[in-house]
C-alpha cells in the first residue's frame, strides 16, 4: 500500500531514539518549568520536596537553595532552627520543615510572611543518595495594595476636615496633599463601600498631587478616607467617627445636631473616661481606708 519501507530493525532503531528524544526533552521541560508556587505578600508559602522513593529521611541529608542563597539545611536531626549555621540571614527564624512528614521522604518546607525578596527558584536537594536528587521550585510572590509608608516614598495619611457643620447634614472634607503619583481618593462606608462623593478636585505642583474629595454625610458611622497609589501598591488611609443625633429637642439651633470625632480624639476621650474613673476609684478606696471607723455616710 505504502511506497514508504524499512527493515524492521531500523524502524524499531528510530522509534526507540525518537521515544527517547522525547524523554529527555520531557525531562527538561518538566526541570526548566519544576513546580510554581504563587503567594501573596505576606502570608506563609509551603514549598513541596518529596523524595522519590518516599523512604525515611529523619536520618538523611537535605538542603534548600535559593539562587546560592542557604535557605534550609538539614543534618541528620540538626537543622537550621536547632542549632545548624550556615542559613542566609534572609530566611532566618521564617523557615520550618515539617518533622512528622519526614519520615514519609516529604522535605516540604515552609517558608513564614513571604516579602518580594523571596520570589525566585528554589532547589531541595538530597545530596547523598547514588542519583544526587534535585528538585526545582519557584516562588511566585505577588504584590498587594497595602501601607508602605515605611518602604516607598508613598502617599501620607490623608487630612479630613469639617469645613462646614451649620448645614443639616454634615460635610467631610479629605485632603491628600503632595502625593506623587497622582493617588485615587475615595470615601467608604465602615464596610468598605465605596461612596458616591463629590468629584475630587485635583491641583499639580512640581510634580506632586492635592486630591480633595468632598462628601455630604447624614448617618452616624465610621466614614474612611482611602488613598491608593496603584504604581506603587500602595494605599493608606484616614478614618472619622461621626454621629448624628436624631432631632431631640424643638430648641436646637439646627435641625439635626451634628458632631464628629476623629478615631484618635474618640481614643484620647475614651483614656479620659476611663483615668477620671481610676482616679475616682482608688480616691474612694483611700478615702473609705482612712475613714474606716468615721462612718460617712456617703462612702
Ligand atoms: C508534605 O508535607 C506538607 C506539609 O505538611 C503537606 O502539605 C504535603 O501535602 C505533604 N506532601 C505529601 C506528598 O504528603
Ligand atoms: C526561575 O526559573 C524560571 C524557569 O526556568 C525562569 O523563567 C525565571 O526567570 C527564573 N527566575 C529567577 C529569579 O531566576
Ligand atoms: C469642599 O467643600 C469646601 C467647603 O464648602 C469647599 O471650599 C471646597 O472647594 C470643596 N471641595 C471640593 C473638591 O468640592
Amino acid at each position: 500500500m505504502s511506497g514508504f519501507k524499512l527493515p524492521p530493525t531500523a524502524a524499531l532503531e528510530s522509534l526507540v531514539v525518537f521515544l527517547w528524544l522525547l524523554a529527555s526533552f520531557g525531562k527538561i521541560l518538566s526541570q526548566e518549568n519544576g513546580f510554581k508556587v504563587a503567594m501573596k505578600e505576606g502570608s506563609d508559602a509551603v514549598l513541596p520536596c518529596l523524595i522519590s522513593t518516599a523512604e525515611n529521611i529523619v536520618e538523611k541529608i537535605f538542603d534548600w537553595e535559593k539562587d546560592g542563597q542557604r535557605v534550609f539545611i538539614y543534618r541528620l536531626g540538626s537543622h537550621s532552627n536547632n542549632g545548624h549555621t550556615g542559613q542566609d540571614e534572609q530566611f532566618r527564624g521564617r523557615v520550618s520543615h515539617f518533622q512528622d512528614q519526614l519520615k514519609k521522604g516529604n522535605a516540604s518546607i515552609k517558608i513564614q510572611n513571604v516579602k518580594m525578596a523571596d520570589s525566585g527558584n528554589y532547589s531541595c536537594i538530597f545530596p547523598q543518595l547514588q542519583l544526587r536528587e534535585t528538585f526545582y521550585i519557584q516562588l511566585v510572590v505577588e504584590r498587594i495594595l497595602k501601607d508602605r509608608s515605611g518602604e516607598t516614598r508613598g502617599a501620607s495619611k490623608p487630612i479630613i476636615t469639617t469645613p462646614d457643620k451649620t448645614k443639616d447634614q454634615l460635610l467631610l472634607q479629605c485632603e491628600a496633599r503632595g502625593a506623587s503619583p497622582e493617588p485615587k481618593v475615595e470615601w467608604q462606608d465602615s464596610s468598605g463601600k465605596i461612596l458616591p462623593a463629590e468629584e475630587p478636585q485635583v491641583s499639580e505642583r512640581g510634580g506632586r498631587y492635592y486630591v480633595t474629595i468632598n462628601i455630604t454625610v447624614t448617618k452616624t458611622g465610621r466614614y474612611r478616607c482611602e488613598v491608593t497609589q496603584k504604581e506603587l501598591y500602595h494605599q493608606i488611609h484616614s478614618e472619622a467617627l461621626v454621629f448624628i443625633s436624631e432631632k431631640l429637642c424643638e430648641n436646637c439651633f439646627t435641625r439635626e445636631s451634628l458632631g464628629w470625632m476623629s478615631g484618635t480624639a474618640l481614643a484620647v476621650f475614651i483614656c479620659y473616661v476611663v483615668l477620671a474613673v481610676l482616679v475616682f476609684v482608688s480616691y474612694k478606696v483611700l478615702h473609705s481606708g482612712l475613714n474606716s471607723s468615721a462612718c460617712d455616710p456617703l462612702l
